[in-house]
């Protein structure tokens, strides 16, 4: 892999300011941006009222801890556009959730947010290793998702020549990669991994493939994953990460020099990390659930959104702004199984874990009697697809979750291509068990 340290000149100056020039900076923006919330949208004024709080309030960055938080049905309730702090022709683009399982969620940006998102992704992306007249091979889908807008216009502000490819026709992804000669490709992790299922169903070698760098977010993945991918392409991984509600793509990113966790630009997102259960702000480096104020948006601020996304913050490395670790995983995909806790990322680390086995899984929940249980899907790999082995690498991964993970886990070692392959996100976590 080569070296793409950025260049120290080629970075913004407020990547590499002091802390305190930074927090000065976000204490000014935070109170601007409870300013306008407050004043433009009704439902923060509301709600600021009802919590005997005000704008003018605001002294220091702790004080952010009196204002109540924002959630997903706050936005739910005010659907389309009853949270934008704009009149509606001023909104440029608008976003949403798929709706998949219930009212989608609409966020909406300015002109000017636009070009803030595209600074941040381009930041994103410098951090990562690419440079200008890189060719950018964006694979992450287009449309109502941040995914694939975000990088693509994140791509075109570092100067890059973007191939928005976006997500599926797996095959015809080979080919453009190859054949165009991206150096950069962004997308979401389990996407990559049926790419290079590809690039082996075409017999090339993904290790003469033109990529040096892969942008990887949306969802949860691990270092064991990342291990894989960069040995596979011979090329560097990067974490991305970002939320619609917040921006899209490009809140927080990895630096290629350390990949030791995701810089958070805080000159534009402002991170809390709290207990779930209390709603207590907890110090760094404490485990918890991580809370965005943005501290720029003009069309849709959003004050304390609470993410449920679980990390930690650390202390900035390779840039001032500080890092959150990559995340382990929501709040609403952590699986409670018989009293233990367990997140798809813990079994994902288990799989990688073991050699025989694919990194393709899927856990589904059913229930035997009055027993919940946890069934892994996994493929193995076509070395070792054969009865016996598939049934000594079951037996491995059970030992290895049960021990290591805390939980006994039935394991359906299947044949290569048996498990569903997503071209976005991939579904992790399949509940059968009867609706209460
Ligand atoms: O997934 C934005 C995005 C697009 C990020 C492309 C990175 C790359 P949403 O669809 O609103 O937006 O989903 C946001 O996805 O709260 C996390 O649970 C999860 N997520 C996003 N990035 C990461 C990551 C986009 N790097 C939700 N690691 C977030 C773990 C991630 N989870």
């Amino acid at each position: 892999m080569k070296d793409l340290t950025p260049k120290r000149g080629d970075l913004e100056p407020i990547e590499i300011a002091s802390l305190d020039e930074i927090q000065a900076l976000q204490l000014e923006r935070m109170r601007w941006s409870l300013r306008h919330a407050y004043d433009n949208v009704l439902f923060y004024k509301k709600k600021f009222d009802a919590a005997g709080v005000h704008p003018d309030d605001l002294r220091s960055l702790a004080d952010l801890a009196r204002f109540p938080f924002t959630v997903k049905q706050d936005l739910r309730d005010n659907y389309p556009f009853g949270m934008f702090a704009v009149p509606r022709e001023q909104i440029a683009r608008v976003h949403a959730s798929s709706g998949t399982t219930g009212q989608p969620t609409v966020v909406g940006y300015t002109k000017n947010d636009i070009s803030t998102w595209a600074d941040v992704v381009a930041r994103s992306m410098r951090a990562s290793g690419t440079r200008a007249g890189d060719v950018v091979h964006i694979a992450y889908g287009y449309g109502l998702f941040t995914g694939g807008l975000g990088a693509h216009y994140g791509a075109e502000r570092l100067g890059c020549t973007v191939v928005p490819v976006s997500g599926g026709m797996t095959p015809r992804q080979v080919r453009l990669i190859e054949e165009f000669g991206a150096s950069t490709i962004m997308v979401t992790p389990s996407y990559m991994l049926s790419i290079l299922d590809e690039y082996r169903a075409q017999g090339r070698d993904p290790r003469e493939s033109p990529l040096q760098v892969g942008i990887f977010g949306a969802e949860p993945w691990t270092n064991a994953l990342r291990t894989e991918v960069e040995e596979a392409f011979d090329m560097h991984a990067v974490d991305i990460y970002g939320l619609s509600e917040v921006m899209g793509p490009g809140v927080a990113n990895e630096c290629v020099e350390t990949k030791d966790g995701l810089h958070i630009w805080e000159d534009h997102f402002f991170p809390e990390i709290i207990n779930p259960d209390t709603g207590e702000v907890v110090a760094d480096g404490e485990q918890g659930e991580l809370v965005f104020t943005t501290l720029t948006k003009e069309g849709f601020p959003i004050i304390r959104y609470r993410t449920r996304d679980l990390t930690r913050l650390l202390p900035g490395t390779a840039r001032s702004m500080r890092r959150m670790e990559k995340i382990t995983g929501r709040t609403d995909d952590m699986i409670i199984l018989r009293g233990v806790n367990v997140f798809p990322t813990q079994i994902e680390e288990q799989i990688m874990a073991v050699e025989a086995l694919s990194p393709h899984f899927q856990i589904e929940l059913r229930r035997d009697g009055r027993m919940d249980e946890m069934v892994v899907h996994v493929e193995a790999i076509p070395a070792a697809a054969n009865d016996d082995a598939r049934a000594a690498s079951a037996r491995l991964l059970g030992k290895k979750i049960k021990s290591i993970v805390g939980v006994s886990a039935l394991v359906d070692v299947l044949e290569p291509g048996a498990v569903a392959r997503s071209k976005g996100k991939a579904v992790r976590v399949v509940d059968n068990r009867p609706k209460e």
